[in-house]
C-alpha cells in the first residue's frame, strides 16, 4: 500500500477537521468558506466555476518554515516549477528568495520571466533537446542536471560550440524505493531516471575530460508524496558515499542537489516536517562542505489550493448517490491518474454542518475514472451548491486538459482580503483557434 492511497478502513476526516488543519482556511457563518479573509463564494459569484483558488499567504508561509528549517545548512531552496508554473508564484516564490528547478525550456522561460534570476535556476529532466541545452546555456543557468552518458556527450558538443563551460551535475539513481506511488517514484534502479549508481564515479571523471563542462557535483530525487524520512535518509547515505568515494579519486565535489518529494497530508496520514527532512539532509551531507539544494514543490504550493466546483444535479443510479459537478478530470486529473485522495468540503457554511450520507463526487466528462473523489460524506446538496476540493495548488491546473472541449478553468489568487484574477477562463473558441482543416478539403 503506497502512502499515495489512503487505507479505506480508516474513518475520513470531517469537514471541519478538513479545514481546521488548513490555517489558510476557515468556515464563517454567514460568508461560508474563506480562503484568508476571501469568501470563496464572492469569487464563484464573480468568475463562476470551476476556478482555482490560490493562497499567497500560505505559500509564502509555507517557504518561510521551510527556509528556516534549512537555515543552519549551506542550503537554497529550487522551487519545483512544474508543481504550479503561473508566473504570479514565481515571482511570489522568486521575490521570498528561492530559485527554481526546470524541466523544460517552457519553464526556464516562465522562470526567467518572473524574475528568477538564471544563476539560481536549476534544469532536470530525463530527456533536454538540443535546443533546450542552447537555451539554458545562453540564459547561464546555474546548473544543468545530466541523467545519462548521452546527454553529458550531448550537452558537451552544445557548450563547447557555443564557447561556453557548462556546470553540471550528474543526477544519480540511488535505487531507493521511496514508498509512493509507482507512477511517482523515480529513484528505483528500474525507473528511467538518472545514472546508475555503480557507473556514476566512472562517467563523473569522463564528465570532467570533456570539452564544455565542469562537474560540480551530484544531484537526485527519488519521488514524490513522500511521507517518511527512511528513504530520504538511505539516499543521501550513499550519495554522501559517493561524494567520498569521487574526491578519493581526485574529483571535485562542490554541490549536491537533494531533490524534491516532501510530501502533505492529503487525507490525515502522518505528514514527514521540514525540520525533520532538513535532519536527514543535514546527517548524511551536513559535514562534507558542499553547497545544498532542494526542489520542493507539492510541499511548498499543494495545500495552498482549491478547486472551486458548483453542483450540476445529483442522482441515485442503483441506491448508489453521485453529486455531479462543472469540475472534471480534465481540470483536476490527480484522482484518476493515481487514485489521490483529496478533502472536498461545501462553501456554504450551512451545507457544512447538515447531516450527510456517502456520495461518489463526479464530473460530467465520458470516463468512469471522472471520479473525483468516492463515497464521501456529503449533506443533500442543491444544483449549484458549491464544493471546493483541497489541496489542488500543486499539479493541479498544471495538468489540465481541455478534453471534453472543456475550457481551461480560471484562476484566482487570494492575499489576505484582496484577490485578482490571475488567469481569466479559456473563452471556447480559443480551443480550435489554431485549428485549420487541409484546404483540399474544399
Ligand atoms: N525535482 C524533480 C527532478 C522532480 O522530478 C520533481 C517532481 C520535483 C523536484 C518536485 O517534487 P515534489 O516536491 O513536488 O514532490 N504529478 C504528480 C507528481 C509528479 C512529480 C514529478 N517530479 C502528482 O500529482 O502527484
Amino acid at each position: 500500500m503506497s502512502a499515495h492511497l489512503a487505507p479505506l478502513d480508516d474513518a475520513d476526516p470531517s469537514t471541519a477537521d478538513l479545514i481546521a488543519a488548513r490555517p489558510h482556511l476557515s468556515l464563517h457563518a454567514m460568508d461560508g468558506l474563506l480562503m484568508e479573509g476571501v469568501p470563496l463564494n464572492a469569487i464563484a459569484d464573480a468568475l463562476g466555476s470551476p476556478t482555482w483558488v490560490l493562497s499567497a499567504g500560505c505559500i509564502r508561509g509555507r517557504l518561510r518554515q521551510l527556509q528556516d528549517a534549512m537555515a543552519g545548512l549551506p542550503m537554497q531552496v529550487h522551487y519545483a516549477v512544474k508543481a504550479n508554473d503561473h508566473l504570479a508564484v514565481l515571482r511570489l516564490v522568486g521575490q521570498a528568495g528561492a530559485g527554481a528547478d526546470v524541466v523544460s525550456g517552457g519553464e526556464l522561460q516562465r522562470a526567467l520571466l518572473a524574475g528568477i534570476p538564471a544563476a539560481h535556476i536549476v534544469f532536470s529532466g530525463v530527456g533536454k533537446s538540443i535546443a533546450e541545452l542552447r537555451q539554458a546555456l545562453q540564459a547561464g543557468v546555474g546548473q544543468i542536471n545530466a541523467e545519462s552518458a548521452e546527454e553529458l556527450a550531448m550537452l558537451s558538443a552544445v557548450a563547447d560550440g557555443m564557447g561556453v563551460t557548462a556546470q553540471v551535475a550528474l543526477r544519480i539513481n540511488p535505487d531507493v524505493d521511496a514508498g509512493t506511488h509507482a507512477k511517482i517514484t523515480t529513484g528505483r534502479a528500474d525507473n528511467k531516471f538518472g545514472i546508475a549508481y555503480d557507473d556514476a564515479a566512472a562517467l563523473y571523471a569522463h564528465a570532467a575530460g570533456l570539452p564544455g563542462l565542469r562537474p560540480v557535483g551530484l544531484a537526485l530525487h527519488i519521488g514524490s508524496q513522500i511521507m517518511s524520512m527512511a528513504p530520504y535518509r538511505a539516499a543521501y547515505a550513499r550519495t554522501a558515499e559517493l561524494v567520498r568515494a569521487l574526491r578519493a579519486a581526485g574529483q571535485v565535489v562542490e554541490a549536491v542537489d537533494c531533490g524534491g518529494g516532501l510530501g502533505i497530508p492529503y487525507r490525515n496520514e502522518p505528514s514527514a516536517s521540514p525540520a525533520a527532512f532538513a535532519g536527514a539532509i543535514c546527517a548524511a551531507l551536513g559535514g562534507l562542505d558542499v553547497r545544498l539544494a532542494i526542489e520542493p514543490g507539492r510541499w511548498l504550493v499543494g495545500p495552498a489550493g482549491v478547486l472551486l466546483a458548483s453542483v450540476i444535479l445529483s442522482k441515485t443510479t442503483a441506491g448508489r448517490r453521485f453529486v455531479v459537478l462543472d469540475a472534471a478530470m480534465n481540470d483536476l486529473a490527480r484522482p484518476a491518474m493515481y487514485d489521490a485522495w483529496h478533502g472536498v468540503v461545501p462553501v456554504s457554511a450551512v451545507d457544512a454542518v447538515r447531516p450527510a450520507t456517502p456520495a461518489d463526487i463526479v464530473g460530467p466528462v465520458c470516463e468512469t475514472g471522472d471520479t473525483l473523489a468516492r463515497q464521501r460524506a456529503l449533506p443533500l446538496l442543491a444544483a449549484d451548491a458549491r464544493l471546493a476540493i483541497l489541496d489542488a495548488g500543486a499539479y493541479g491546473s498544471v495538468m489540465s486538459s481541455t478534453y471534453n472541449a472543456r475550457p481551461l478553468a480560471a484562476q484566482v489568487m487570494v492575499d489576505g482580503s484582496r484577490w485578482s484574477v490571475i488567469r481569466a477562463r479559456q473563452p471556447v473558441a480559443a480551443l480550435w483557434a489554431g485549428e485549420s482543416t487541409p484546404d483540399w478539403f474544399g
